[in-house]
């Protein structure tokens, strides 16, 4: 046996917990100012005043969770009278379930599962607070995941409203907006109280990258096991979508790939077949978040059906009830958010688009749509 070859007791990775997506890393460079803000925003409640409310945004694998996270746990330490709750708004998508989740997190126990309202979990959860004299803040994390049916609405607008109703309740909210495109209104009731700190996480420029990609590697594998050419293909493929978990889950997936050869080195093929199974990763997170219109009419492009024939539009309309006018607004936002390549220059009848190709492989946006 080669020595360039593991023993089957033997691995590349030195910290292997490091690569994992929830792992909270101890360097968490580039964002400085983002945390400042929001350190800033929270401040008045160690003091016991309501905190301010803030607006975070930007583009998946930014560091927004991470940094709610970290900022949190600093506070935590520091502050008695604060409850600090982070909603995961991807898994606890409705408005119950994300006041539930406040609940568990104030009161040690799940509310009642049946025969109670949004309204008296809230009013119970703002009755502890008065009770116990604490101030509450919540992040809702990737609140787009609530957008559905007014839920967000709802929960920002009884969250934002609670001091008026009860006296005495101070909570503040931090409403984490993943954005891939889609722009989203609160309503004007919810508008009026939210007056947010906005705070932007911009996607990471490519020498940020490169920095934050090199720390990981260093930290998770052990000394030359990733080659600096192999490093760079990483950054650059992070740096087509500019999500970082991307990059992050490519590492994980490289060295699993090396080690499976039994490898003490991973490669750039390791790396390149990682590669499919992490870009699929992003396409598919990034469809989830569109409404159920928006996907029908992006599986019937997908499926190739043709818009010069009308084909497309009469099969869309079939499944939905929906209009031209709806349809090809909703052309233009598949469009605008990059899904597709529609071609406006047809002349004739307003919106006759000759041309509507899907600008990701077909089969994956399908594969996608399934899951
Ligand atoms: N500045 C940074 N330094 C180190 N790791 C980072 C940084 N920003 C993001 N990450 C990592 O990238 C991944 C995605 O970050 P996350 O905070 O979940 O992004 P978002 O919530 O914006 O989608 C996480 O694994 C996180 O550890
Ligand atoms: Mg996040």
């Amino acid at each position: 046996m080669s020595k360039d070859m593991l023993m089957w007791d033997e691995t590349i990775f030195r910290n292997p917990e490091i690569l994992e997506l929830d792992h909270v890393p101890e360097y968490f460079a580039h964002r400085d100012s983002q945390l400042q803000s929001l350190k800033f925003t929270l401040r008045p409640a160690a003091r016991g005043m309501r905190p301010l409310n803030c607006l975070i945004s930007g583009p998946p694998g930014t560091g927004k969770t991470t940094a709610i996270k970290k900022v949190f746990a600093e506070l935590q330490e520091h502050v008695k009278n604060v409850v600090f709750v982070k909603v995961n708004c991807q898994i606890d998508s409705t408005r119950f379930a994300v006041m539930a989740k406040i609940y568990e997190n104030l009161l040690k126990v799940s509310p009642p599962s049946s025969g109670v309202s949004f309204g008296k979990v809230f009013q119970k959860v703002v009755n502890h607070l008065i009770a116990s004299d604490k101030i509450l803040v919540v992040a809702l994390d990737d609140i787009n995941y609530l957008f559905h049916e007014g839920h967000a609405d709802e929960v920002m607008y009884s969250l934002l409203r609670a001091h008026e109703q009860y006296t005495g309740a101070r909570i503040g909210v931090i409403a984490i907006v993943s954005d891939t495109g889609a722009m989203y209104k609160f309503d004007p009731r919810v508008g009026s109280v939210f007056l947010p700190e906005e705070i932007a996480f911009p996607r990471y420029e490519y020498g940020e990258l490169q920095d934050i990609i090199n720390n990981r590697v260093y930290h998770a594998f052990f000394p030359h096991v990733v080659p600096s050419e192999v490093q760079e293909k990483i950054v650059e493929y992070t740096d087509l979508t500019g999500d970082l978990r991307i990059g992050i889950d490519l590492l994980k997936r490289a060295g699993l790939n090396a080690e499976r050869k039994a490898s003490r080195t991973v490669s750039i093929e390791d790396v390149e077949k990682a590669y499919e199974a992490s870009r699929l990763l992003h396409l598919c997170r990034s469809i989830v978040s569109l409404n159920e219109h928006e996907k029908t009419l992006l599986r019937l492009i997908a499926q190739g059906k043709d818009p010069q024939t009308g084909e497309l539009y009469k099969e869309f309309h079939e499944i939905t009830q929906l209009g031209y006018t709806r349809f090809y607004e909703l052309v233009q936002k598949l469009n605008a958010l990059q899904y597709i390549d529609a071609d406006f220059s047809g002349k004739g009848m307003r919106g006759r688009t000759r041309i509507i190709k899907t600008r990701y492989n077909p089969a994956d946006i399908l594969h996608c749509l399934e899951k």
